[in-house]
């Protein structure tokens, strides 16, 4: 198999995986806060709880991230679709899109997420053209909501039928 075809075939088996969809925040060292949209976000370990994202080395804010030392993770909820193209447009000032404050850890915190996960950063590992960031997750906030889901470029809300949304 080419080195093309491999890669086309990838785009398209990656591209159909069903994810949820996430914002991760951090701040510079101005304190200026600095976030993208992320669906390459997953669970490692319980004890301690660690998480994973990964980062392409073309992101413009990625010192901030790699070398910051801590980082949120939003998982979006499934009304924050605008939210989550925002994240991922150039040339937009993404934070005065949306609510957000700093937390007790100085982080960049945007409401309306189903959950907030606060991370230090574990460990980063280099793989190809992205970094690997492992997040040890320091404090957690879950709202009553429904995730967000992205599959072949669609977002989405899950359906009411899939898993009833809690109203209490
Ligand atoms: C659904 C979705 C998932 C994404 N997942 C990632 C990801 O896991 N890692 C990453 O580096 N970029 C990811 N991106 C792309 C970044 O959000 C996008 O390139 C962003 O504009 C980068 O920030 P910058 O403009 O400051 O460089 C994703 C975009 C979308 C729409």
């Amino acid at each position: 198999m080419s080195k093309e075809e491999k890669q086309a075939l990838f785009k398209e088996a990656m591209g159909n995986y069903p994810t949820g969809v996430t914002i991760v925040t951090a701040t510079t060292t101005n304190n200026e806060p600095v976030g993208l949209t992320v669906n390459s976000f997953a669970s490692v370990s319980l004890d301690p709880t660690l998480v994973l994202w990964s980062i392409d080395h073309e992101v413009s804010s990625i010192k901030a991230f790699t070398e910051g030392g801590k980082f949120a993770i939003h998982i979006l909820a499934g009304e924050q679709q605008e939210l989550c193209k925002t994240f991922a447009s150039k040339n937009v000032d993404r934070f005065s899109q949306c609510e957000w404050e700093f937390s007790a850890n100085q982080l960049p915190i945007i409401q309306g997420a189903f959950a907030v996960l606060e991370c230090k950063t574990f460990k980063t590992v280099e793989a190809g053209d992205h970094t690997i960031l492992i997040g040890e997750v320091t404090d957690i906030q879950i709202e009553k909501k429904n995730p967000m889901l992205y599959h072949r470029r669609h977002f989405g809300a899950i359906p009411a039928e899939f898993y009833p949304i809690v109203t209490d």
